[in-house]
């Protein structure tokens, strides 16, 4: 059993924590949206592989001042998200849903400024323009022929943009994409590849694939993760019990082969990883559990997402994740990777990793404050 106010302490301990490696950060390199750190450093020449975080930085500062009401952050937060405000029409990343659900979508959620949420909407319509209608897919970054896992996180600004103006375009493209992600890239025990490829001349489904798991055959941790977080968030807008099924699918996966700490390795089925760790991973399943929780119909279920939502908490404001006792370390949440293949920020902080940390705190801060 476990002292809740305790609990609570831990999770006020690291938002506090987090709003002061923030406030360093954006001090120290100002106007600078980093990715993942090297040796604990923000600021390095390391390549992106693809522009995709920048409004991670946004989204905490619009978190910590929601948290807060600290008018310093809420200052921040809206200067982040207005130097995004041009990738509103960048058609050459997937990522639209990551750059403005976090900053211009909290924007407009907390102050009702239309103009705030006419910059979400046309970022949901650009993202629309990467649908496939051969194969019924949004594409990726990569290529024509290949639809990524990750677009589920992506894939609910569409919804969103489709819901605010009527368009019922928008809506059947954001709808196929689910369907297609999970015909195609969900498999029967929950876990998830991380790319299909499409022959782009029929639509044909050919083959699973990886850039950042194991194997083609395998389940990269924080792919089945935004499975997990998107499915969810894409039963909000449509109430479609298959997209519900989907999430739960992937959560029972997450949680029948992570160890009982909470934090998977990069790919559950690598044999002896050369690391135990992928907090982000963690992270972003901590958070889509808490909405998960809300979203199940059945009490029980509920109470068990929203406990091992706790459960993932506790492991990750811990020291030995948690950077508070690591003196220089620039981010706040450590043992996060993104991308082992090429090497890109292995073993270190990652910016979407902290920003769901964040997030997840935030949730479970709530969800004591309304008596859950
Ligand atoms: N590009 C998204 C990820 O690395 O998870």
């Amino acid at each position: 059993m476990h002292d809740e106010g305790a609990r609570h302490e831990r999770c006020e301990t690291a938002l506090a924590f987090a709003g002061r490696q923030l406030r360093r950060l954006v001090e120290a390199h100002p106007d600078y949206f980093p990715m993942y750190t090297v040796n604990g450093r923000w600021k390095h020449g390391g390549d992106a592989w693809t522009n995709w975080c920048e409004g991670f930085l946004g989204g905490q500062l619009w978190l910590i001042y929601a948290h807060t009401g600290d008018p310093w952050f809420r200052a921040r937060a809206e200067h982040y998200s207005r130097l995004i405000e041009h990738r509103k029409t960048d058609r050459t990343v997937h990522d639209l849903g990551f750059l403005f659900w976090p900053t211009w979508k909290r924007w407009y959620d907390l102050t009702g400024d239309q103009a705030a949420n006419a910059v979400v909407i046309e970022a949901g319509r650009t993202l629309a323009l990467r649908f496939k209608e051969k194969g019924q897919y949004l594409r990726s970054f990569v290529a024509d022929e290949s639809l990524f896992i990750d677009i589920m996180m992506n894939v609910g600004i569409i919804f969103y943009a489709a819901q605010q103006t009527g368009d019922a375009d928008l809506w059947r493209i954001a709808n196929q994409h689910c369907l297609t992600t999970r015909r195609c890239l969900v498999r029967g025990d929950g876990s998830t590849a991380h790319e299909g490829i499409f022959d782009t001349a029929t639509g044909a489904f050919l083959r699973q694939s990886t850039h950042q798991g194991w194997r083609d055959d395998s389940s990269w941790a924080r792919g089945l993760a935004w499975a997990l977080y998107g499915f969810g968030t894409a039963y909000t807008f449509t109430h479609d019990a298959r997209f519900l099924q989907t999430a739960e699918a992937c959560a029972r996966f997450y949680i029948e082969h992570t160890p009982p700490h909470g934090v998977p390795p990069n790919d559950w089925m690598e044999p002896d990883p050369a690391l135990p760790y992928e907090s982000s991973a963690a992270a972003i399943a901590a958070s889509g559990l808490w909405d998960l929780a809300q979203l199940t119909g059945d009490p029980l279920r509920a109470r068990f997402y929203r406990e091992y939502a706790l459960r993932i908490l506790d492991t990750l404001t811990g020291p030995e994740f948690l950077a508070i006792e690591t003196p220089g370390w620039e981010g706040i949440l450590k043992h996060g990777t993104y991308h082992t293949q090429k090497k890109l920020g292995v073993d270190e902080s990652v910016m979407w990793g902290d920003y769901f940390f964040v997030e997840a705190l935030n949730k479970g801060v709530k969800a004591r404050g309304d008596g859950q």
